[in-house]
């Protein structure tokens, strides 16, 4: 089996790579701050922006695949701490290409739909980048610096991740179970428009990536765009959740701006290419929380 480095593994999506990946490759992941292993799973620390750690955990593992998902991921936080997103989103990012080429490692990157600026949506492979907030241009940098110097990788662009992850931070959905558990409203902002995908269907998408002799930039998106705030109220009927917990949201003054109103996805490549399939959100949700109970 490949020996497989998965960086991020605390988070959302690094989590359930190592679950889905453990079968296919000799996998090892690392984490930063949250040492948080809820299936007693080995991860190693590392603090990216820290090169000579990065170069020591690297050459003590000698991976042959790298799938990168580590970020600073939260677009306001991003707002809040220019420099650092840029030190762990760009400059870490770009220096561990520069030791993947040297040390012929395959190369996964996860990037975002925030390299647009959601005027125009629908968004395919060949469109032109132009992110509007810290985050998107932090993920377009890191992008090019990977295209300029690599020559084994995919970049792989996601949209809106929801369903149900065991990470410390939650998806959208997830954060909409637990406000209906508590009893507490979710603030969903209105106008904004995604291709959600599950995160079981992402997982998949990506190791499948990691396995293939796939090159260049993905898509992975779901099949459908949708409002987040119309998004939101189809999770909430079909799971009969109470309709009250969605806070219909305008972004905060000191944020206007910054999230763009459409990052749809054109999934055309990753549909034709991939054998993992790419769902509607009702086969998505389905997929991740299982059949809603008629009532
Ligand atoms: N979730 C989505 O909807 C979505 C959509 C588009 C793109 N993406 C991309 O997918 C990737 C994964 O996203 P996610 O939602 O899984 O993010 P997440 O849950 O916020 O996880 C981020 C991970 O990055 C690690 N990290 C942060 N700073 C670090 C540093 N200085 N050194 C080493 N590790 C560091 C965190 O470690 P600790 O927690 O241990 O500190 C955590 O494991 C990101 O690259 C993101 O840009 C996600």
């Amino acid at each position: 089996m490949k020996k497989l480095l998965i960086t991020g593994a605390s988070g959302l999506i690094g989590r359930s790579l190592m679950k889905h990946c453990h079968n296919r490759f000799d996998v090892i992941g690392t984490y930063n701050t949250t040492d948080y292993k809820p299936d007693n799973s080995v991860l190693k620390k590392l603090n990216l922006t820290d090169t000579a750690e990065l170069e020591q955990c690297l050459d003590a593992i000698n991976p042959e695949v790298v799938i990168h998902t580590a970020a600073v991921s939260s677009i306001s936080g991003c707002e809040k701490d220019p420099k650092l997103t840029e030190e762990v989103n760009y400059r870490a990012s770009a220096q561990l290409a520069a030791f993947c080429v040297r040390k012929d490692i395959r190369l996964i990157y996860l990037s975002s739909d925030m390299v647009f600026n959601g005027v125009k949506g629908n968004y395919s492979e060949d469109d032109e980048p132009h992110p509007i907030n810290q985050y998107g241009k932090s993920k377009y940098s890191a992008e090019e610096a990977i295209k300029g110097i690599c020559q084994n990788y995919v970049i792989a662009r996601l949209n809106l991740v929801y369903g149900k992850g065991d990470a410390v931070k939650k998806s959208f959905t997830d954060e909409l179970l637990i406000a209906n558990w508590s009893g507490k409203s979710y603030p969903v902002f209105k106008d904004q428009v995604r291709s959600p995908i599950s995160l079981n269907a992402a997982t998949r998408a990506i190791r499948e990536l990691a396995e293939g002799n796939f090159e260049g930039v993905y898509h992975l998106g779901g099949l459908e765009p949708i409002n987040r705030l119309d998004f939101a109220k189809k999770f909430i009927s079909m799971f009969h959740l109470v309709p009250e917990i969605i806070e219909e949201a305008d972004v905060p003054e000191e944020l206007q701006g910054i999230y763009p109103m459409n990052t749809s996805f054109d999934v055309s490549k990753a549909k034709g290419d991939l054998k993992t399939v790419l769902m509607t959100i009702e086969e998505g949700l389905d997929l991740e929380y299982g059949k809603p109970q008629v009532q």
